[in-house]
């Protein structure tokens, strides 16, 4: 009894530093990835990204098609709304706090939007960690992504929804790293 009562002065500090450190954890930006994410031998993550859909989902909200979609839900501009921002844009919603400086919500759904705010794992130490699984994922608020995640922006909410189907979205979008 003592002894665990004693482990858990020990145990329960800890555990609320690493959950300090990730809740601090920013959003950078596409762009801080790119530099690390480009090369062909690699998977080119970032020139996948940029050539793909997400890369333009916020501009695609400045589009006429857009425009007549808003308007029948009676909404002028949905590129400021934040009933199609939520699904259009990385951190949404997010505090202030949570976007280093630089971040804009122009890059549309950016890397950090699935894997991630980046600040704490960004460093080549923590994601070479990352990789060979022997980092804390969640210490760094660091999302590897799954067939799950999708499904938060591609549902019924979306008024232009197309039934989805995960295998075929995926190839559409993969960027793995080549083995
Ligand atoms: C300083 C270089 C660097 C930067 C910046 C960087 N990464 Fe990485 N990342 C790596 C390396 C190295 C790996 C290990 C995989 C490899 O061998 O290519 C990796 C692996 C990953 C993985 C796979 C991890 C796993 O579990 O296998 C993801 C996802 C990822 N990075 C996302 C990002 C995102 C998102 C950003 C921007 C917020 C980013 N990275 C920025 C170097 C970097
Ligand atoms: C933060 C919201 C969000 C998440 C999470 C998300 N998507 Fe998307 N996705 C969008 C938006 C918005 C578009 C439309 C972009 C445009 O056309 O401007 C889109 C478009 C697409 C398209 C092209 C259009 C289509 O439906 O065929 C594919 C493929 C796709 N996403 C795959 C995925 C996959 C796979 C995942 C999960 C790994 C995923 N998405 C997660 C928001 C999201
Ligand atoms: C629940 C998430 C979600 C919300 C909310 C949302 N979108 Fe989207 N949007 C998506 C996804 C995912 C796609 C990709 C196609 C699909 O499955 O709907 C998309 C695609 C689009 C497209 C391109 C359609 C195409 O076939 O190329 C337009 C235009 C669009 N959205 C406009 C809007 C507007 C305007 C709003 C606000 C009134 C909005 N969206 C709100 C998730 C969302
Ligand atoms: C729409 C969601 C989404 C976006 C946007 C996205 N990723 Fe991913 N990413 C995933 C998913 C899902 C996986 C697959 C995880 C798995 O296979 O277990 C993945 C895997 C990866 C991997 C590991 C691949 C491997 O073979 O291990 C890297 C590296 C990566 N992403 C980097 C990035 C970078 C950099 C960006 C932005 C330039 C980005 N991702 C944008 C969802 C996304």
């Amino acid at each position: 009894m003592k002894r665990a009562l004693l482990l858990l002065l020990f145990v329960l500090p800890v555990a609320s530093v690493f959950q300090a450190l990730s809740a601090d954890a920013q959003y950078v930006g596409a762009k801080k990835c790119m530099m690390c994410h480009k090369s062909e031998n690699r998977g080119d993550q970032w020139g996948k990204w940029s050539a793909g859909p997400h890369a333009k989902a916020f501009i695609t909200l400045k589009s006429d098609a857009s425009k007549t979609i808003a308007q029948q839900m009676g909404i002028a501009d949905p590129s400021s709304h934040g009933k199609c921002l939520q699904c259009h844009v990385t951190a949404f919603g997010a505090p202030a706090a949570k976007l280093a400086d630089g971040f804009s919500h122009d890059e549309g759904v950016g890397c950090e939007a699935c894997h991630g705010p980046g600040s704490l794992y960004k460093s080549m130490r923590v994601m070479k960690n990352l990789a060979a699984g022997t980092q804390d994922p969640q210490a760094v608020a660091f999302i590897r992504g799954d067939a799950e995640s999708c499904l938060g922006c591609h549902n019924e909410a979306s008024p232009t929804y197309k039934p989805f189907d995960f295998d075929k979205a995926w190839a559409e979008i993969e960027h793995n790293i080549p083995q």
